[in-house]
């Protein structure tokens, strides 16, 4: 099919009800603006050129779509006077010349590129205008299509209905499809002579009718064309959203969800067969998950490469850069930023690997944590395969850990480490004999004695108990230990700076 299709999004609205300082159409349903939603299926849809038609502050909304498609056009409708004066703003786009144009809502963002393909369709098969209609639970305020024999007569806008036409429940979703060759004539003979003096794109109809062009109406699901105006309208897309998202999930791409209502994805999470996700599990932007995976209860995962056999969680945070090869795994309360770990790697509890590579079938023990800023820069840890890092060991990066290194537990690694190499950097152990028992029975005294003090105390007079015999003890307490600690023997072990965070 080598019709060019110019597809054309309104996005001139106010959206005052959003309550916001940002356009509406900027506003996300899974993580990503509604406009590109809607640019999203219009593309999908076959559509060659975008063109935006915004109000007076549209920069950032075209921005927002020329991340998708940098040649979007903008086009700006000064003054608001209705939906047909908003699609003659693109005049320019449509003289370019386009077999199809297609005009969409961008606060509209579940159109399916489907219902807008079908739009086409009835174009190629000979009508002028094609328009996409739906049955609302309740038909009130929406246009009505009034149709014949299978033939659409004409769309009448609610505050111009008659009662008659007030009863039909057929109604405009606002997306019609035009065929290129007639619709700047039908455009522009539309007149603003009704209830709200507005030019309304509805009007096309009856224009084309008389015209002698042939018009239809196409329904849609209604959950399509669900349109946002205030933040509960923008919820309940994204439940919509969500809800078939993770239908295809299970459908179609063979994936299991214990508790699928709990799960969030992203517009572009990525999920192979077999995955299973653990209920209460959140997905960000730029997720893409291997087959047989699993993503444990409570894990936020976003910016993350999930290779097949890959175990995260249950509470795994993955940020941005985290990319999990094949049988590696992420246990629970670890957070991984910018950093890989190699094939069958463990970082099973308790850590922090951020600007880091981990070898494969490196194990990292608990508590680990690179320290990868120095408070102005961030600094690389690399770690070899087959190397174990001891529980509780602070990388002060930069650093590198050879392959097959070993560290012992509690180390603050402040220097490289060559492969096979044995690092231990901590102080060594000093055990005194008795010496507990005896701690332990002069506190539990004194304890005892504080207690003595202030029960006579109270019963001499209540305000005197002020005379804190909790500070005489622990005064004592620290002037017997202090000698005792500076006594104790340093060392030798090389000390490193401070530890990063
Ligand atoms: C419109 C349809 C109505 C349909 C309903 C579906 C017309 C005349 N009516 O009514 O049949 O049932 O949508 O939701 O088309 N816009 C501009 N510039 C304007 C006016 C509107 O860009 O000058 C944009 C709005 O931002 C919005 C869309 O066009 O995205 C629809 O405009 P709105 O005023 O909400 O039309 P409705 O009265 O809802
Ligand atoms: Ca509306």
């Amino acid at each position: 099919m080598a019709r060019r299709c110019l597809s054309i999004i309104l996005a001139a609205g106010e959206g005052t009800r959003m309550k916001s300082a940002r356009s509406k159409v900027l506003h996300e349903v899974a993580g990503l603006a509604m406009v590109r939603h809607v640019v999203a299926a219009a593309a999908a849809a076959g559509s060659d050129t975008i063109a935006v038609v915004s109000g007076k502050d549209g920069e950032a909304v075209v921005e927002a779509v020329r991340r998708d498609r940098d040649d979007t056009g903008h086009y700006v409708q000064e003054e608001r006077l209705g939906t047909a004066h908003a699609v003659l703003a693109a005049r320019a786009a449509i003289e370019a010349g386009a077999d199809d144009v297609l005009v969409l809502f961008a606060d509209t963002p579940l159109i399916r590129p489907e219902t807008l393909a079908r739009a086409r369709a009835s174009l190629i098969a000979g009508n002028a205008i094609c328009v996409i209609g739906f049955r609302p639970q309740n038909p009130s305020g929406y246009g009505r299509l009034i149709e014949r024999d299978g033939e659409l007569l004409a769309i009448r806008e609610d505050k111009d209905a008659s009662e008659a036409e007030k009863a039909i429940d057929f109604c405009n979703a606002g997306v019609m499809a035009l065929a290129g060759d007639t619709a700047l004539a039908v455009l522009g003979e539309i007149g603003n002579a009704n209830a709200k003096g507005e030019y309304y794109l509805t009007d096309a109809i009856e224009i084309a009718r008389r015209a002698g062009l042939k018009v239809r109406a196409i329904e849609a699901e209604a959950f399509e064309v669900a349109g946002v105006n205030n933040r509960a309208e923008l919820a309940a897309v994204e439940a919509t959203w969500q809800e078939r998202r993770r239908r295809r999930a299970m459908i179609e791409e063979g994936v299991t969800l214990i508790a699928p209502e709990t799960v969030t994805f992203s517009h572009d999470t990525r999920l192979s067969r077999d995955v299973v996700v653990e209920p209460n599990v959140v997905f960000g932007p730029g997720v893409a998950v291997g087959e047989g995976a699993v993503i444990h209860a409570f894990s936020h995962i976003a910016g993350a490469t999930i290779a097949p056999g890959v175990s995260v969680g249950p509470f795994a945070r993955l940020r941005e850069g985290t990319e999990l090869l094949e049988g590696s795994k992420v246990g629970n309360f670890c957070e991984v930023k910018n950093a890989s770990l190699g094939e069958g790697a463990k970082v099973s509890h308790l850590s922090y690997i951020g600007d880091a590579e981990i070898g494969a079938a490196t194990n990292v023990g608990a508590g680990t944590i690179t320290c990868n800023y120095d408070g102005s820069r961030k600094h690389r840890t690399v770690i070899g395969a087959g190397a174990f890092i001891g529980s509780d060991t602070s990388l002060v990066a930069p650093v590198t850990i050879g392959d097959g290194a070993y560290v012992g537990t509690g180390s603050v690694i402040t220097d490289d480490v060559p492969a096979g190499a044995l690092a231990i950097a901590r102080e060594r152990q000093v055990t005194k004999e008795d010496r507990g028992r005896q701690i332990i029975e002069r506190n539990r005294a004194a304890k005892a004695g504080a207690a003595d003090t202030a029960k006579s105390a109270k019963a001499a007079k209540p305000a005197r108990a002020a005379r804190a015999p909790g500070e005489t003890k622990s005064a004592r307490t620290e002037k017997a230990e202090k000698p005792e600690q500076s006594r104790e023997p340093r060392q030798g072990a090389r000390r490193g700076p401070p530890s990063r965070s």
